[in-house]
């Protein structure tokens, strides 16, 4: 039987994996494999382990470059880290068809975050509102220090106001925050403004001759920043001529655009269809997050709220036709940094950030938005055209041979045989097999 083990995280690695071989793993081939991901430089690897509490290993993405993203006019190639083998090959394809005709457009609407403090106040609700009107100017002065920095970069608190949702839980109010975080994703920045909020108005409160002992004694729950920031807003377009589309002459160009149509009309009003459209979306947009070593469980969090922000989840994406011109677009809450967090700490990331030119959070908010309107272009083409599998298959096939243990030479000849033929999973086996037969036929007869 197992026996729980106390101070774990005190131990070191190597005890750390001892531990664990010796209660968890069945051969010595899972620790080999933990300490064969380590890197041989102590520095950098420490670095990584200290990302992290009990870490053992590092976990490896592949990390690739889209390129051809014209983009406002400028040309970018897009960092991604991803494991799924089309995401990138897809992005690629959609820069290259958008890059000759007039590229991404997008445009920051707005960029405000906000965070909050939930507490309960059992009393009169028109005496709270007094109070808090003559606590709002302490509430400001209560974080000075700690907004000061933030300030000269042109950021801070924007507005702080009470709000009364009795109505959804008995006496529960809110202080409801909004702030400007520039290129920070400022998630430490609003949350340590907002505990001190909360201790401010806590204590503010106590000494608030007007209220009752009862009202006195309000309860803080708790403060802390929300990841949904629907004014937090970026907006990704493509248009052309309908007669730009994909297709062999002007008809056939109309019906695309109206199956392409179709298709988005479907992830509107079906949610089924809207979640899987969606999760196409964020192929490219948690790629491009993860490159940059932003926070991808907040922008997918804040997304999907913003998708279903009109009571039943739907698609992100909209397209229209209107006097001969095909128009696609999306809108999307993110909340992006540039500075802080991994952004100048992990190594990569700093490459990322560097092949993006050191980019503002405005403009990886735009990056990040256009990689995920590619994506969606990519795949909503597939699917009313050849349909998904076949590209997909394609890039798939190395996954399929790696498992098989296929030889270099044997990788070569089949990718090449399954360049004009359909690749299933059992096609490519098939022809692994024949492959293998014959060789072991030719050195039998040598
Ligand atoms: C696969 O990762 C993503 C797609 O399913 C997206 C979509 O269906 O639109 C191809």
């Amino acid at each position: 039987m197992i026996e729980p083990i106390s101070g774990f995280s005190k131990l070191t690695k190597d005890q750390k994996i001892a531990w664990l071989s010796k209660t968890y793993l069945k051969s010595k081939e899972g620790e080999k494999t933990l300490r064969q991901y380590w890197n041989e430089d102590l520095k950098l690897q420490n670095l990584h382990d200290e990302f992290t509490e009990n870490s053992l290993s590092n976990f490896y993405l592949p990390f690739g470059i889209a390129p051809n993203f014209l983009i406002n006019g400028k040309l970018r190639a897009i960092p991604m880290a991803i494991e799924e083998s089309s995401v990138i090959a897809a992005a690629s394809n959609a820069a290259k068809f958008w890059q000759t005709r007039g590229g991404f457009k997008v445009e920051v609407l707005n960029t405000t975050k906000v965070g909050q403090v939930h507490f309960l106040f059992k009393g009169s609700p028109e005496k709270l509102e007094r109070f808090f009107e003559i606590c709002k100017p302490k509430l400001h002065d209560s974080v000075s220090d700690i907004t000061a920095n933030m300030e000269k970069r042109g950021g801070g608190i924007l507005d702080i106001e009470l709000r009364n949702k009795t109505d959804l839980i008995e006496n529960y109010y809110q202080l409801h925050c909004k702030f400007e975080t520039r290129d920070s994703m400022g998630a430490n920045f609003i949350n340590s403004c907002l505990e001190k909020f909360a201790d401010t108005f806590y204590s503010e409160a106590l000494s608030y001759s007007v209220f009752t002992s009862e009202e006195k004694d309000l309860e803080i729950i708790m403060s802390i920043l929300s990841n949904y920031v629907p004014e937090c807003i970026v907006r990704a377009e493509v248009s052309c001529s309908v007669k730009e589309l994909p297709g062999e002459n002007t008809e056939d160009a109309k019906a695309f655009a109206e199956k392409f149509i179709t298709a988005l009309r479907i992830a509107e009003v079906e949610p089924y269809r809207a979640v899987t459209h969606n999760k196409g979306i964020m192929n490219g947009i948690d790629a491009v997050v993860l490159a940059t070593g932003n926070d991808f469980r907040a922008v997918e969090a804040g997304i999907h709220a913003y998708a279903s922000r009109n009571g039943k989840y739907s698609s992100l994406t909209h397209a229209s036709v209107e006097n001969g011109m095909f128009k696609f677009w999306m809108e999307i809450p993110l909340a992006l940094g540039t500075v802080g967090g991994l952004t100048n700490l992990h190594p990569l990331v700093k490459v990322a950030l560097e092949i993006l030119q050191k980019p503002s959070s405005r403009e990886l908010m735009e990056i990040v938005a256009v990689a995920g309107l590619a994506q969606n272009f990519a795949a909503v083409r597939s699917l009313v055209t050849t349909g998904i599998q076949k590209g997909h298959m394609k890039m798939h096939i190395m996954n399929i041979l790696n498992q098989q243990n296929a030889s270099l030479e044997e990788k070569r000849q089949l990718v090449d045989h399954f360049r004009k033929q359909t690749v299933t999973h059992s096609n490519v086996i098939r022809e692994l097999e024949k492959l293998r037969t014959l060789d072991s036929y030719k050195s039998v007869k040598k």
